[in-house]
């Protein structure tokens, strides 16, 4: 049975004052929910104000990116050691906006997750198509390949500690969600993909996010699909009222 796993990335949003409400609001919301795995990611600079915030309440938190390198001369980056001394317990790791904004590829995000696993960090791994690739019909072949690049090299053993996102690109920030089939569709593929990369008990056991305009109004939706696990979520993220009241349609 997979746990459900509901994220929130906060992308680079908030300040010192609203992520700290944030997470005192989240905090004092979901402290009785066990049943779903929670954890938010808030930009680097608030992640030990909001850690604090957050308490005892039994909800994570993880980093937006990560650099692969140990600490040492590499400026403007953050190391999986920094994370950890700052306990974190999750990194994104191939976010969209980092592919397509900033320009990583496949390549460096696989160095990075490893990296995050050899340091105890449980790596959430982005994959998605673009809206042209998805009207090329491309969707199943895009997102074959990164995850397959992106995984190279991680062990079986190694899996127990990765979740899966898929995030349509063309379905980030647009308010244009994925429909449930469409989702349950790709996250199907990706699980059989599983099956051929490792064996069928990793495949059954991987946890395997959607994000994309995720929202109270559509979370009971996703999450009837039988291989949707959770949820990345955004702009709903932003917001105590919305993704507690995401977590508790789950939980
Ligand atoms: P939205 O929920 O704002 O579409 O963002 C999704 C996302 O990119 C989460 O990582």
């Amino acid at each position: 049975m997979r746990k459900p796993f509901i994220a929130g990335n906060w992308k680079m949003n908030t300040d010192s004052q609203s992520s700290t409400a944030l997470a005192s609001g989240l905090a004092e919301n979901l402290k009785s929910v066990t049943t779903v795995d929670v954890a938010v990611c808030p930009p680097f600079v608030y992640l030990q104000s909001v850690a604090k915030a957050l308490g005892d309440s039994g909800i994570a938190i993880g980093a937006q990116d990560v650099y692969f390198e140990g600490n040492g001369a590499f400026t403007g980056e953050i190391s999986c050691e920094m994370l950890k001394d700052v306990c974190c317990t999750y990194v994104l790791c191939g976010h969209s906006e980092r592919r397509h904004v900033i320009g990583e590829c496949d390549e460096l995000i696989n160095t990075k997750l490893k990296a995050a696993l050899a340091a105890g960090i449980k790596p959430i791994l982005c994959v998605g198509e673009l809206l042209e690739e998805r009207e090329a019909e491309k969707t199943d072949e895009v997102v074959t390949d990164q995850t397959k690049k992106c995984l190279a090299g991680v062990s079986a053993e190694e899996m127990a500690n990765v979740t899966i996102a898929y995030e349509p690109v063309w379905a980030i920030g647009t308010g244009k969600t994925a429909t449930a089939g469409q989702a349950q569709e790709v996250h199907a593929m990706i699980r059989k993909l599983l099956a051929e990369i490792y064996d069928a008990t990793v495949a059954e056991n991987t946890r395997i996010q959607y994000g994309g305009s995720a929202k109270p109004g559509n979370t009971a939706e996703l999450m009837a699909n039988p291989d949707v696990d959770g949820l990345l979520v955004g702009g709903a993220g932003l917001k105590v009222d919305d993704f507690s009241a995401m977590i508790n349609t789950v939980a």
